[in-house]
């Protein structure tokens, strides 16, 4: 098993095509001592890029991060961490669901001292924000660059147009531009990264941080006969997300996904995750998990990936077909 680094679009950045990043497990389901185990399972199969979110668990993802990162005592150097904002962790009009300069300025260095870091190295804006300027959060972005608290900057879950809109400010005023995105990317989630975003990869170099490449863990199989005692579907406060993973229809597809991974002699995890990698957009593909195994499970996708043949991404393209019914 190989890691390979991809530069996260067009920066020099070198991230790992698969990474690793702690929604919904840190804090809900892992404490400090597995966080920290997963992870060191991660890096030790070559992951170099940690995912976070000031909106995860409160807070409490990036303390388990931060604690996790001093306890292993890895070089700085050797890797990235990654902190979003956006709902922000507090109830003021100008603390929660804004972009605006005065929120964004406040939110790093909460989110430093929470990770015990000088710097992150990749800030993004976790959604758009429709009352505040582009052009503020522009600037915003590009000063928290300029003193030192973070490398790059990029934006999650934003339209084609403003991306598009942010880099031409950007480049405009020569502020720092966003290098990269941070979509959901999976087999039944295909349209942004492979129709909407196109043409921006290579007119503005835009990299590509993918999440949920397992839809929840959906497509593992391991729901195709029911919810599993201890998965995510089960978890209070993810009612919603347990509706979207035991959709029939899904599972129907799911079930349909399992001869190839036989075929190819992988897991239906494996096959999934290898099929992200797949895609040259993705910079790195972000992977979750609530237990070291399946981290470890999941970065022998690896070796997957080169086995996926014009014939069988065919298969696998008849089955979630890029446009339709499949799309949430
Ligand atoms: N920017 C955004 O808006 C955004 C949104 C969501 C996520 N993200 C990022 O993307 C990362 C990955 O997203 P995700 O956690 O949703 O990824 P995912 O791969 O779709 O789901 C991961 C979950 O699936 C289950 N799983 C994983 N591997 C498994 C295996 N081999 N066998 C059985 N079950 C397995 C685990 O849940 P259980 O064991 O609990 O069932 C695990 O926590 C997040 O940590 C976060 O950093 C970003």
């Amino acid at each position: 098993m190989e890691m390979n680094y991809r530069r996260l679009g067009r920066s020099g950045l070198k991230v790992s095509e698969l990474s690793f990043g702690s929604w919904v497990t840190y804090g809900n389901q892992l404490s400090e001592g597995p966080a920290r185990e997963c992870m060191a399972a991660a890096y030790e199969a070559g992951v170099n890029f940690f995912d976070n979110a000031e909106v995860y668990a409160r807070g409490q993802s990036e303390r388990i991060m931060g604690a996790a990162l001093k306890a292993l005592g890895w070089r700085r150097e050797s890797y990235i961490v990654s902190t979003k904002f956006f709902w922000g962790l507090n109830d003021g009009p100008n603390e929660r669901n804004t972009l605006n300069r005065k929120y964004l300025m406040a939110a790093i260095d909460g989110s430093l001292s929470r990770l015990q870091l000088d710097h992150v190295d990749l800030v993004f804006c976790h959604r758009p924000d429709p009352d505040t300027p582009i052009e503020e959060t522009v600037w915003a972005m590009h000063d928290i660059i300029r003193a030192g608290k973070a490398h790059y900057w990029g934006t999650s879950e934003w339209s084609a147009a403003e991306i598009a809109s942010a880099w031409q400010i950007a480049e405009r005023a020569h502020l720092a531009k966003p290098v990269m995105e941070q979509p959901q990317y999976n087999l039944f989630h295909r349209q942004r990264v492979e129709v909407e975003y196109a043409r921006l990869y290579d007119d503005l170099g835009l990299g590509l941080t993918t999440w949920s490449p397992l839809a929840s863990g959906l497509l593992t199989g391991k729901y195709n006969s029911g919810v599993p005692a201890g998965s995510r579907a089960t978890l209070k406060g993810y009612e919603w997300l347990a509706e979207r993973i035991v959709e029939p229809a899904k599972i129907a597809k799911v079930r349909q996904l399992l001869p190839i991974a036989r075929d190819l002699d992988c897991t239906p995890a494996q096959l999934s995750l290898a099929w992200c990698v797949k895609n040259p957009h993705v910079s790195t593909v972000i992977t979750g998990a609530s237990r070291p195994e399946q981290v470890v499970e999941n970065m022998k996708a690896l070796d997957v990936a080169p086995k996926l043949t014009p014939e069988i991404m065919a298969r696998i393209d008849t089955i979630f077909a890029l446009t339709g019914a499949t799309e949430e």
